[in-house]
């Protein structure tokens, strides 16, 4: 990869110490990030690099790797002392190009934007200085893009006041997962699945994200958001616009994406279902958990059913399913073939795409059961680590390489998110009155 600096805004939050440095690590430990890396982590506490680290090896992570390695890779990093909200540009632009200068590593410069949305518009401002037409500039940042059309278009404006659209690099973690990028080397890969996914020979898909979690300590953010903002805009509608996507003229980014918008804007709402969990197996309820509204009306389940209208998914429901705290954690797309043939008691063949916990793919289909003749469902199953390796890596590591090598097919673009924010408006506004489920159920009675 390239040599380039990478400064980190927030380094001394949640997401740089538990996603961040250890992707960055593993990126070093592989041998691919190049010597010339630095990071540079910006921060308001008045931490010193020796009790940066020590902060940093809280994680378990580091706490488990190689001490030489991790001592190299220590190395890398400087952290600087710094209240972006009350530091002219001036003085972040001497800090910068001083590091700069000290590491003599060239221009390039990633910025990592690892805070909450709302400080965008300072950052931008501070970092505004700094771009120029050496070396290339990049900024990352992620979810939430807004909470609305409006909100995101402000939020858009506020960016691309410094920053082109091909410097931006929004990040949706689910695209960061190697079983999420398998699904387009699956689908466009192999001729048999290809030549069968279209209405004509599939019936229904269904969309999972269960987690096993409650609403933890992040109540304050997400008694604001619910789980269509917090899942189903973003990661569940990535993974829809993978599945439903037509063909790209070819894989590069622009041509896959420009795809996947075509399949937001094409979106079509049935019908939608919303829930809340309560107390159950030992645990409390949503409106129990610290700093929950003790009457909040903010679903932890949602569960769409939508339709995407283009010729060839004309009338074929898809169904997308997320929740907190339900039996347990896995995300997964079905895809249920219709039946056809001789056979009156042959079931559907359904494709499982496992993406997580399990990663792998399964094909169920019907076989004859040689004692009684009558037909069984078998499973051809591919497990993605026993054939891969289990060290597949991590989908911040996969996001943060790509951001380095300038390769946008897993970040998303600007029409993506707008589009998918004009459906999501839609959805809110049809908002069904709240259903229950108790804590470690897959959401509410089926109906
Ligand atoms: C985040 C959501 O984007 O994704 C969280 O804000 C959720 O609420 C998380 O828990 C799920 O990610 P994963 O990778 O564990 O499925």
């Amino acid at each position: 990869m390239e040599p380039a600096m990478i400064v980190l805004f927030g380094s001394t939050g949640d997401l740089t110490r538990r996603k961040l440095i250890p992707a960055l690590y593993n990126l070093h430990r592989k041998g691919q990030l190049h010597a010339c890396t630095p990071i540079v982590a910006v921060g308001r506490k008045p931490f010193t690099d020796g009790s940066f680290f020590e902060h940093l090896q809280t994680d378990d992570f580091l706490k488990n790797a190689d001490q030489t390695e991790l001592e190299r890779f220590l190395k890398r990093i400087k952290y600087l002392h710094l209240d972006i909200s009350s530091t002219d540009p001036a003085s972040l632009k001497d800090a910068i190009e001083g590091l700069e200068r000290q590491y003599s590593c060239g221009k390039n410069k990633l910025f990592y934007l690892a805070l909450p949305p709302q400080i965008f518009g300072s950052i931008a401002r501070l970092v505004k200085p700094l771009k120029g037409d050496d070396g290339w500039q990049r900024v990352v940042f992620e979810k939430p893009f807004g909470q609305d059309t409006s909100s995101a278009e402000e939020l858009n404006k506020t960016i691309s006041e410094v920053f082109q659209e091909d410097e931006v690099f929004r990040i949706d973690h689910y695209l960061g997962k190697a079983s999420v990028q398998n699904i387009l080397s699956f689908r466009f890969s192999n001729a048999l699945f290809e030549k069968a996914w279209r209405k004509e020979d599939i019936e229904r898909v269904e969309i999972v994200a269960a987690e096993s979690v409650g609403v933890g300590t992040r109540a304050g953010y997400y008694d604001k958001t619910g789980a269509v903002l917090d899942m189903v805009q973003n990661h569940l509608l990535q993974l829809l616009s993978l599945v439903a996507m037509e063909p790209p003229s070819s894989l590069e980014s622009d041509d896959i994406r420009d795809q996947t918008v075509k399949v937001i804007e094409s979106l079509r709402l049935g019908s939608w279902r919303r829930a809340q969990y309560v107390a159950g197996s030992g645990k409390k309820g949503y409106r129990e958990e610290d700093g929950v509204a003790p009457d909040s009306d903010t679903e932890t389940y949602a569960s769409l059913e939508l339709f995407v209208d283009s010729p060839r998914w004309q009338g074929v429901p898809f169904i997308l399913t997320t929740g907190k705290r339900m039996q347990a954690r896995h995300a997964e797309i079905k895809v249920f073939f219709r039946r056809n043939g001789l056979y009156e008691h042959a079931k559907m063949n359904l494709l499982t795409i496992r993406l997580q916990p399990d990663e792998g793919i399964a094909f169920r289909f019907n076989a004859r059961d040689p004692e009684t003749g009558e037909l069984d469902q078998v499973d051809m199953d591919f497990c993605h680590p026993c054939h891969f390796g289990p060290n597949t890596a991590e989908a911040y590591e996969a996001l943060l390489a790509e951001v380095i090598r300038g390769s946008r097919t897993l970040f998303t673009r600007w029409d993506w998110l707008l589009a998918s924010w004009k459906f999501i408006d839609g959805v809110v506004e049809e908002k069904p009155t709240l259903e229950s489920y108790p804590a470690g159920k897959d959401g509410p009675e089926k109906r």
